[in-house]
């Protein structure tokens, strides 16, 4: 018997895991590659080509979905599942990170953050309590708590102010919504810049609080990679380890390779999608960029070894016509195709730390991916 919540490790590989975390929509297998659905929508594709790709969790953003449907539509047509026809567990994030990137847009005040709506420029109000209101109105399987990104580059005094801030506003949420008063899962987020004893910091306060499992933050927002690493390898091992933990927003094929290697459990990024979207794709073979005239008689499939729809029925001719003439069929398949490469990736990473041979799997992964971005 499992319950929502549970937390099961299966085996590790030094300081790798894979694990079971059971949702009230299925259990989820780590590490996970976690596709990014901003809308409720993982763009150009359906429910059912997410089935057929095996992902196991998409993205939700309650940003988005606050301003466009809104909350109470979606709570009104039956919570996020019912609506886009998803039947799979769903991680929402919490808001935070998407009003802090409305530059100029936004007033943070200890109760919350003011912000305007991208779209038509209204006032809204984030608290605490709202965002998990919202995504108790969303009904998701993760809620993740409001916290604040802090800019790169900002100072050790802004970062330290602002830590304690986002620990204030994780307890406010978990007190909106205390640990087994329902079914849905609710993550804190670890801020602290690029400064490793706020990170530690906190880490200690977030750790502190009683959730379902603790995220990394505030990373991937414009440092180098070597202090993306740094920062993340410091703080990994701070988190506790008997439970999921969440690199947010991060990232390429060996950053997560990275990721999984320092302890992380869960990894979302839009790459994979907004790449396909560019042309620009991920295979056995390093990066290819579709649009290239190299492909415009190559009617060889884009990736030999990759059992995806778009690489067993088309060539990279095709692929490439699709692109130029801005089909819309371009789109899936190139989304089609990079998921495919993620959740593969995610997924071997699992069978390896299974079978202690995750470092054989990763530098097997580097040789090919070594200057890939
Ligand atoms: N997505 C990527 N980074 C972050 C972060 O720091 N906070 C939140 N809430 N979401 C993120
Ligand atoms: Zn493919």
């Amino acid at each position: 018997m499992t319950n929502t919540g549970d937390f099961h490790i299966l085996g590790t590989d030094g300081q790798a895991r894979c694990a079971e975390l059971t949702t009230a929509h299925g259990t989820i297998r780590t590490p996970v590659f976690m596709p990014v659905g901003t809308v409720g929508c993982v763009k150009a594709l359906s429910p059912d080509d997410l089935t057929a790709l095996k992902a196991q969790i998409i993205l939700g953003n309650t940003y988005h979905l606050y301003i466009l449907p809104g909350d109470e539509l979606v709570a009104r047509r039956g919570g996020l599942h019912t609506f886009s026809g998803w039947d799979g567990p769903i991680l929402t994030d919490s808001g935070g990170f998407q009003v802090f990137s409305l530059q100029g847009l936004r007033k943070i005040s200890e109760d919350g953050v003011e912000f305007r709506s991208h779209r038509d420029g209204s006032k809204h109000f984030f608290s605490p309590e709202k965002v998990v209101s919202i995504q108790r109105n969303l009904g998701s399987d993760i809620m993740m708590v409001l916290d604040e990104c802090v800019p790169y580059g900002a100072d050790k005094e802004y970062t330290a102010q602002s830590l304690g801030l986002t620990t204030r506003w994780a307890a406010r949420c978990r007190a909106a919504y205390p640990q087994g008063s329902g079914n849905q899962l609710l993550f804190g987020i670890v801020q602290g810049g690029f400064f490793q004893d706020l990170r530690s910091e906190s880490a200690r306060q977030i750790c502190d609080l009683p959730f379902d499992g603790y995220a990394i933050g505030g990373l991937s927002v414009g440092e180098s990679k070597p202090l993306m690493l740094d920062i993340m390898r410091h703080t990994a091992p701070l988190l506790p380890a008997d439970k999921p933990r969440y690199l947010m927003g991060v990232g390429t094929p060996m950053d997560i390779l990275d990721g999984i290697e320092a302890g992380i459990d869960m990894f979302d990024c839009v790459l994979p999608t907004r790449n396909a979207r560019n042309g620009t794709l991920y295979t056995s073979l390093g990066k290819v960029n579709i649009k290239r005239a190299e492909y415009k008689e190559d009617d060889r499939p884009l990736d030999p070894n990759c059992d995806c729809y778009a690489c067993t029925r088309f060539s990279r001719a095709y692929l490439r016509h699709l692109y130029t003439a801005r089909e819309l069929l371009a789109y899936r398949l190139n989304t089609i195709h990079n998921l495919h490469y993620f959740l593969t990736l995610t997924h071997g990473a699992a069978q390896a730390i299974l079978q202690g041979r995750f470092a054989t799997y990763k530098a097997e992964v580097q040789a090919v991916h070594a200057h890939a971005e």
